[in-house]
C-alpha cells in the first residue's frame, strides 16, 4: 500500500513505469499493482525528476521597475540600480517577493534553487530576508544560499568581513566576483582568499567568474588552480564564464584541460548572457555564452542557470527552467537530438549534481519529488514547454493543473499531434 502511486508515466530515458511513494521517499519503480491512498494517472506523459536551478538572485527577484527600469540594458547599470534598491527594500518586501517567486517555481516543477545573496550592505537585510525565506519554504522547496559580494570582496570596504558575517549567520556557499574587483591582481587574490575560506569551512564555492566580454578576463584560470590546490573538485562552480566566448582559441585549448583537471563545474545562464553581453559591440555582435559543448566534450559538468526573473538585469521570466534550456539550446546550437536531450538533463540531473543534492532522482530510496509534464519525452518538453500537470515535492502533491489535452484532428493527420490551444 503506497501513499501515492503515479501510474503509467514515461521516464526521461523512454521507459514506461509506475512510481510508488511512501512518506517522502520513492518506494518502488516499475510495473506496480499495489494499492495506494491516491493514484495519479500519468497516461504516458513524461515523468521527470524535478527541475533544479543552480544560479539565481532571489533577493532581487520580482522587483522589475523598482526604483526604475534599466535603460541601457547593461550589467553595470543593473548593478548600480540594484545598489539603490537594496538600500530601500525592507526585509518584509524581499521576503514577500521571494516567497511569491517560490510559488511560481513550484508550479513549474522547480524544486531546488541556489540563490546568490548580496552581502555588500552592512545591514545584511538581504541575508536576513533570504534565511527567512529558506526556512519558510523548506517543506517543499530546497534553497541554497551563496554569500555573494556583489560590489567586490576588496572593492567594497567591508566586502570580505560581510561575506564572513553572512557565512556565520548560516549562508551555505561561498561566492565571489573577481572581474569586478579593482584590478586583475586583486581579482586573482580574491579567488585565492575565497578558495581558502571555502576549504577551511568545508563549504561549496560558486563564483560569478568572468561575466564580461573582455577576452583578457582570465580569472577562471586562477579559479581552476585554486580548486585543484584545495581539492574542492565538484564542490566548486564557475558561473557565467562569458569571457570564454571571446577568448583566443589557442588560449582556450590550454584552459579547458586546467578546468577539467580541477573537476569544477560550470553554470552558464543563457537568458541573461544573451541579453547582457555584447552590449558594447556594434556588428558582429557577440552572443556572450560560454563554450558549452567544448566544456562538455572535456567531461566538465555544465548546467543551465536562470539567474534573473523580473529584476534590474532582466525584464522577463517565469521560473520555467525549460525556457532557460530552450534559450541555451539555441544560443549554443545544441540541435542534434542527443544534444537537445542533454539540455533537458542539464536542467534536471546535472544541475542537481552541481548543487550536490542528495537522493535526487527517480530510483527507489530517492526523495519523492517529481513532475508530470504534458509532453511525451524530454525533447518534446523543450519544444512545447508544456503545462506541469502534477508536481510532487517530498511525497506531497504541491501543484496540479487540469489536462489541456487539445489535439488536432485534421483529415489525414495523426490525431495525436498535441497543440497548446487556448
Ligand atoms: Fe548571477
Amino acid at each position: 500500500m503506497f501513499d501515492l502511486l503515479v501510474k503509467g508515466g514515461t521516464l526521461p530515458d523512454g521507459t514506461r513505469a509506475d512510481i510508488g511513494i511512501t512518506g517522502d521517499r520513492i518506494a518502488a519503480v516499475g510495473k506496480l499493482e499495489a494499492e495506494a491512498a491516491r493514484v495519479i494517472d500519468a497516461g504516458g506523459d513524461l515523468v521527470s525528476p524535478p527541475f533544479v536551478d543552480p544560479h539565481f538572485h532571489m533577493d532581487a527577484t520580482l522587483s522589475y521597475g523598482l526604483p526604475r527600469v534599466n535603460a541601457s540594458g547593461t550589467l553595470l547599470e543593473g548593478i548600480a540600480l540594484w545598489g539603490e534598491l537594496r538600500e530601500i527594500a525592507t526585509v518584509d518586501e524581499m521576503v514577500e517577493r521571494a516567497v511569491r517567486y517560490c510559488d511560481w517555481a513550484v508550479s513549474m516543477g522547480l524544486l531546488a534553487i541556489r540563490t546568490h545573496v548580496d552581502t555588500t550592505p552592512d545591514h545584511l537585510r538581504t541575508v536576513e530576508a533570504m534565511l527567512e525565506v529558506k526556512a519558510r519554504v523548506a517543506a517543499y522547496l530546497d534553497l541554497q544560499l551563496v554569500a555573494f559580494p556583489q560590489d567586490g570582496l576588496y572593492r567594497s570596504k567591508t566586502g570580505r568581513q560581510n561575506v564572513l558575517r553572512a557565512l556565520d549567520m548560516g549562508v551555505d556557499v561561498v561566492g565571489g566576483i573577481p572581474h569586478f574587483e579593482r584590478t586583475m591582481e586583486e581579482g586573482a587574490e580574491s579567488l585565492r582568499d575565497l578558495a581558502r575560506i571555502a576549504a577551511e569551512r568545508g563549504l561549496m564555492w560558486d563564483v560569478h567568474c568572468d561575466e564580461t566580454d573582455d577576452p583578457m578576463s582570465r580569472h577562471v584560470e586562477t579559479m581552476a588552480r585554486e580548486v585543484t590546490r584545495h581539492g574542492l573538485g565538484g564542490r566548486a562552480a564557475g558561473s557565467h564564464l562569458t569571457s570564454m566566448h571571446s577568448m583566443d582559441n589557442y588560449y582556450v585549448s590550454k584552459l579547458l584541460p586546467l578546468i577539467a583537471e580541477s573537476s569544477m563545474t560550470a553554470i552558464p545562464n543563457p537568458l541573461i548572457n544573451i541579453t547582457l553581453q555584447g552590449r558594447h559591440d556594434t556588428y558582429p555582435k557577440r552572443r556572450g555564452l560560454t563554450r558549452v559543448k567544448e566544456l562538455q566534450a572535456m567531461g566538465i559538468p555544465v548546467g543551465w542557470g536562470q539567474d534573473c526573473v523580473l529584476d534590474p538585469w532582466y525584464s522577463l521570466g517565469t521560473a520555467d527552467m525549460l525556457d532557460v534550456a530552450f534559450m541555451g539550446l539555441h544560443v549554443a546550437q545544441m540541435t542534434h537530438p542527443a544534444e537537445m536531450a542533454r539540455c533537458f538533463t542539464m536542467v534536471t540531473e546535472t544541475n542537481a549534481q552541481i548543487m550536490g543534492l542528495q537522493d535526487y532522482g527517480l530510483r527507489p530510496g530517492c526523495q519523492a519529488s517529481l513532475v508530470v509534464l504534458d509532453a511525451g519525452n524530454p525533447v518534446e518538453a523543450l519544444r512545447l514547454r508544456p503545462d506541469r500537470l502534477c508536481v510532487i515535492s517530498k511525497g506531497k502533491v504541491v501543484a496540479e493543473r487540469s489536462r489541456n489535452d487539445a489535439r488536432l484532428a485534421l483529415p489525414g493527420r495523426p490525431g495525436s499531434v498535441r497543440r497548446r490551444l487556448g
